[in-house]
């Protein structure tokens, strides 16, 4: 049984720079609801369960933030104001292109006596500039705003404070719910201070139910937003049943649904009326496409429309 997300929040102190971020969400959301402009919060990556307080181990997952990395770029393009809550030293957006030694690789070095310069490589600029040219606009807009997490708590709680800003949107904000957040944990009192100690054996170590965000975000924090949330399975006989009773259960308006292993080529975009299946070619794989262009051009048009319904008086 999962306790409460009441009792998570009690039980579970906010992490140490929830203030500093708390202040960050605020000035970003009073200064693009002044604006008028679109919003979406966009979350990315795993979150981590920790196995001690001094934390030397973990539970982890296989996500690696490239789903919201992307998809924070199409939005920007798109117009959206975007937070980027991510796990910390998962995939970033405009950095994801330049991963690895991939920049390293585009340098050139030039001795001159006690000078060095560094300049691009001739056959790199046409990699780099557009990727260059995309970030610097969007810093310059300040309309993308980074959030790091690393645990579930810390992802729990930094959720719920940036619904607490993204409420007065109304139908203007996106939820785009991408971060694979564990879904068992080690309750705090059985979490043990210091690191586990090999000389009484192998540890049993029991795992209880996270409660599901979900249900308080749709029906609490923020009832008028467009939710998103994101399924994913290995077996493919589930997975658009899953998706479906996700919405029938939390009363959203999409899921994405996604399987482990052709994650980045085909997802399905599951809403109540039908499921539309948005695949990649094979040669569209090669040129190095990214599957978030068109998934995020339909979230977009979903949007539109969830717009004009709440802005007519429409219900949910
Ligand atoms: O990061 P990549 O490597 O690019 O991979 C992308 C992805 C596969 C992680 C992404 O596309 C994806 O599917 N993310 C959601 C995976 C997942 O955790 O699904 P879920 O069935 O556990 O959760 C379903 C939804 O409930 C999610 O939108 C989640 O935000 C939400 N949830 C989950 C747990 C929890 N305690 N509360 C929640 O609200």
């Amino acid at each position: 049984m999962s306790g409460s997300w009441e009792e998570f929040f009690a039980t579970h102190l906010p992490p140490t720079d929830f203030e500093d971020n708390r202040s960050l969400l605020k000035e970003f959301c009073d200064r693009h609801h002044q604006q008028g402009h679109k919003i979406v919060l966009v979350t990315s990556g795993g979150t981590t369960v920790p196995l001690e307080h001094n934390t030397v181990r973990f539970v982890d997952n296989f996500s690696a933030g490239r789903r919201g990395a992307a998809s924070t770029e199409y939005f920007l393009e798109h117009g959206y104001a975007v937070i980027f809550m991510h796990r910390q030293k998962s995939l970033e957006p405009f950095a994801r292109h330049f991963s690895g030694p991939k920049l390293l690789d585009m340098l050139e070095m030039h001795e001159h006596g006690n000078n060095t310069t560094i300049t691009v490589k001739q056959d790199s600029v046409f990699v780099l500039a557009p990727v260059l040219a995309r970030y610097q606009a969007a810093l310059a807009a300040g309309a993308i705003l980074h959030l790091a997490f690393t645990t579930v708590s810390d992802y729990f709680w930094l959720l719920r404070a940036a619904c607490e800003v993204l409420a007065k949107f109304g139908p203007r904000a996106v939820l785009y719910l991408a971060a694979a957040v564990s879904d068992f944990y080690v309750p705090k009192d059985r979490v043990p201070t210091h690191k586990i100690q090999t000389e009484s054996g192998a540890p049993v170590i029991q795992l209880q139910l996270v409660p599901k965000l979900l249900a308080p975000l749709v029906s609490l924090w923020v009832p008028n937003a467009f939710v998103v949330s994101f399924k994913l399975e290995t077996d493919e006989s589930i997975l658009i049943s899953k998706a479906k009773a996700a919405l029938e259960k939390y009363k959203h308006k999409v899921v994405v649904a996604n399987m482990l292993q052709t994650r980045t080529q085909r997802v399905v975009v599951v809403t109540r009326e039908l499921n539309q299946e948005i695949v990649l070619t094979r040669e569209e794989v090669h040129a190095g496409m990214d599957i978030e262009a068109p998934i995020v051009s339909e979230i977009v048009r979903l949007h539109g429309e969830h717009e004009t319904e709440r802005g007519a008086g429409g219900g949910r």
